[in-house]
């Protein structure tokens, strides 16, 4: 089998997750990492067994097939282009960009240059939400008519660090949105409009405030930062198949009883997992039942897989099929999630211009490891 080299630019929080789960994969292998503050490279790379590289060798390294993006979201389509320039294929972090502009720029040179684009999320491709997909595209609900996407919390306050946060190009439809706009497009096609209300609770927050006394003291608290974005958004999404999506994505609620997704067809209603996650529980309700029935998951890469939509992408570049956490599809999900302040904004429906595929369904029977032909 195949090993396709992977190197990775940016070594922060959420790269260690990559370092790790790519050794899952028996397709690729990260050999390489860079970072613009180069001790984190260097940490990286001793960790996991990486070498750190400069910018400039990490693109000029022939072995090197594909580049994982894990900069802060203002940085990806800067790095997404220099990848792409020097003919390399990038798989890059989610957002795909902060606004359509920049993000049409990445997909037209990697036409033009031939290469492909990956993005995150690739939770869709979990046990979970495969699962899910199955029993829709099974009818075991039915047709499909309505639903609900809901996330929301207090925001990063409860984890410490937070102003990037509330900037540009993050709050929480941004930063969380992608998990489930992207879970919803897996699974009932491309979106046609939304409609949709924002607003911003408090004009600014006190980082590290709502942590635990001992987390606080690992961290300086109580600095204020201006919130630059809208942190309460709901809307509706409506889906080119007719489906009506309810969805909330907010960062002003402290709790909420809301299951993260629910799908309500002709002959039942399905609850999905959270899709910031790659495992259960799948809950099925069947017309003429009194209650919820958990499915068993029948797909595997149940924890934490990111790098499976890698894997996914070295997989079809060998066998010159498409990849599944496709940067079209990426596309798609940030201009619906952009057009919720475009319709506060503008005060009228959105109607969303750009499409994409419905990415192919994972076989059954893949062993841990695999990512199927
Ligand atoms: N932290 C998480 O739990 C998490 C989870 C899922 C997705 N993500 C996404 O992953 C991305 C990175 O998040 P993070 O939490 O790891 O951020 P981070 O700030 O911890 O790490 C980003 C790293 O990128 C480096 N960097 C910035 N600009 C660069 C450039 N131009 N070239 C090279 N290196 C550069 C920074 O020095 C830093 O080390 C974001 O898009 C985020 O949305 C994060």
């Amino acid at each position: 089998m195949k090993r396709t080299k992977l190197g990775i630019i940016g070594c922060g929080m959420i790269s260690s997750t990559y370092f790790a789960a790519s050794k899952k994969f028996r397709n690729i292998e990260v050999i390489a990492c860079h970072d613009i503050i180069p001790e984190r490279a260097v940490a990286k790379g001793e960790e996991f067994g990486a070498r750190s590289v400069s910018l400039d060798e990490m693109l000029a390294d022939p072995e090197i097939e594909i580049v994982l993006n894990l900069t802060p979201p203002k940085e990806h389509s800067k790095v997404d282009l220099a990848v792409i320039g020097a003919g390399k294929h990038v798989y890059s972090e989610k957002p795909f960009g902060v606004d359509i502009d920049d993000a049409l720029k990445v997909i037209t040179l990697a036409e033009k240059k031939g290469v492909r684009v990956g993005c995150a999320p690739d939770t869709f491709l979990g046990g979970g939400l495969q699962t899910v997909r199955k029993i829709l595209d099974d009818n075991w609900i039915g047709r499909p008519l309505s639903g609900t996407a809901i996330v929301q919390g207090r925001g990063p306050e409860k984890w410490g660090h937070a102003p990037f946060f509330y900037d540009y190009g993050a709050g929480p439809m941004l930063d969380l949105g992608p998990y489930y706009v992207t879970a919803l497009v897996n699974l009932l096609g491309p979106a046609k409009s939304v409609t949709a209300m924002t607003g911003r609770g408090e004009a600014f927050r006190t980082y590290g405030a709502e942590v635990s006394e001992e987390y606080q003291a690992q961290y300086k608290p109580y600095d204020r930062y201006p919130v630059n974005v809208s942190t309460h958004q709901a809307g509706v999404i409506e889906f080119g198949n007719g489906v009506l999506i309810t969805m909330i994505a907010s960062f002003d609620v402290h709790h909420h009883g809301h299951a993260p997704i629910e799908i309500y067809g002709t002959d039942g209603s399905l609850q999905v997992p959270d899709p910031n996650t790659f495992g259960g529980p799948v809950r099925l309700f069947r017309k003429g039942f009194t209650r919820w029935e958990d499915v068993p998951l029948a797909y595997g890469c149940t924890g934490n897989g990111r790098s499976i939509g890698a894997a996914d992408m070295a997989r079809a570049l060998e066998n010159g099929r498409p990849h599944r956490a496709d940067g079209k599809l990426a596309f798609h999900v940030l201009e619906v999630m952009l057009a919720f302040d475009r319709s506060q904004k503008e005060g009228r429906r959105i109607d969303i211009q750009s499409t994409c595929e419905r990415p192919a369904p994972l076989p059954l029977g893949l062993e841990e490891g695999d990512i199927g032909d």
